[in-house]
């Protein structure tokens, strides 16, 4: 193997098509059923050799903290703590160092797990530029240390999450969801979220499950009749709670909704995305444009985003 100095790895954003939430476990999660459909709305990574560790970002998000409060920078450091004396370079395993540029198209604090999809093009590159060798199992068990939404930006596609997000398994479809994500000017804050479910005395015995979704991706439906068909199980548990902290939200959500319901938009459903604030619309992959012009001109305080999926995880461009 002959030694690279910069490599650039490719994550995606993602959208939970079901979001079911049960009551808080000791460790202060919250157990999950959820199915992630990973979108080509995606951020990069860059990593070149450095004496230190350091970071920069483009594009969005170039007022958030670039020290070790970022995600990208404490990934860095797990990987160099607990794998760097596997490094193929002719390097001390404590002298390894990267300059890393994140050139970031995920919203920020938007719950598409845009921090989560940086870490995870961070474990990637860096695993390639010190030339660490981990298999899929140790790059998984990492990203699970790092966040709950760090393990599905490696695997992408398709997928159902349990325990806190982080327990995976792959689902098969060869149907793509076009989607219109309209991002919110004003973050909102994952924990304040699942803070608020809990005080509104939310999700108690068993974690509501995610079959309504799982049968109609793997049931025989295709293309609008398929989408239509999804749009009537989409399911997202944190939506009461981001509603009660942000009254801007829910006036969003029922007005697209009153829409649909009326037949005059021309989109299968909405839903909070994540966590929120983004809302995502899911649609017909050949109308998100004009879609998107509509809904822009209806909410001028958003920014509406265009994205399909499902796509592929985490990857290595070349
Ligand atoms: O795992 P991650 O760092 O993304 O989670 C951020 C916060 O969101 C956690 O500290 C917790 O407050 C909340 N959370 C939760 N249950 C989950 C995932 C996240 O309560 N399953």
């Amino acid at each position: 193997m002959s030694m690279v100095r910069s490599v650039r790895a490719s994550a995606p954003g993602k959208v939970n098509i079901a979001l079911r939430v049960g009551g808080v476990r000791s460790d202060g999660f919250h157990p999950l059923d959820t199915i992630f459909e990973a979108l080509d709305l995606r951020d990069d990574v860059e990593a070149r050799l450095a004496d230190e560790l350091s970071m920069s970002i483009r594009g969005l998000g170039e007022d958030l903290p670039v020290d070790e409060s970022n995600l990208v920078i404490r990934a860095a450091q797990l990987l160099k703590e607990r794998y760097g004396s596997r490094t193929g370079l002719d390097i001390a395993p404590e002298d390894l160092g990267a300059q890393l540029t994140v050139t970031k198209r995920i919203p920020v604090a938007g719950g598409m797990a845009g921090g989560s999809a940086d870490a995870a093009a961070t474990l990637v590159a860096l695993n390639e530029l010190w030339m660490l060798g981990l298999s899929g199992a140790e790059l998984h068990e990492c990203a699970a240390e790092l966040g709950s939404d760090v393990p599905f930006s490696l695997l992408g596609g398709l997928a159902r999450g349990t325990s806190r997000g982080e327990e995976l398994q792959s689902l098969s479809s060869n149907q793509t969801h076009g989607w219109v994500m309209l991002i919110n000017p004003h973050g909102l804050s994952t924990p304040a979220v699942f803070r608020e479910f809990d005080a509104l005395g939310l999700g108690h015995g068993q974690v509501p499950d995610t079959a309504a979704v799982t049968d109609v991706l793997a049931g025989p439906t295709t293309g609008s009749e398929h989408r239509a068909l999804l749009g009537s199980v989409l399911a997202n548990d944190l939506e009461e709670p981001a509603r009660s902290l942000r009254s801007d939200v829910a006036t969003i959500i029922d007005t697209i909704r009153a829409h649909i319901a009326a037949g005059v938009l021309g989109a299968h459903a909405v839903m909070l995305s994540g966590s929120g604030p983004t809302i995502a619309v899911l649609a017909e992959p050949t109308n998100l444009d004009s879609l998107s012009g509509r809904l822009g001109k209806l909410f001028p305080e958003l920014t509406p985003v265009v994205a399909t999926g499902p796509v592929r995880g985490t990857h290595l461009v070349r």
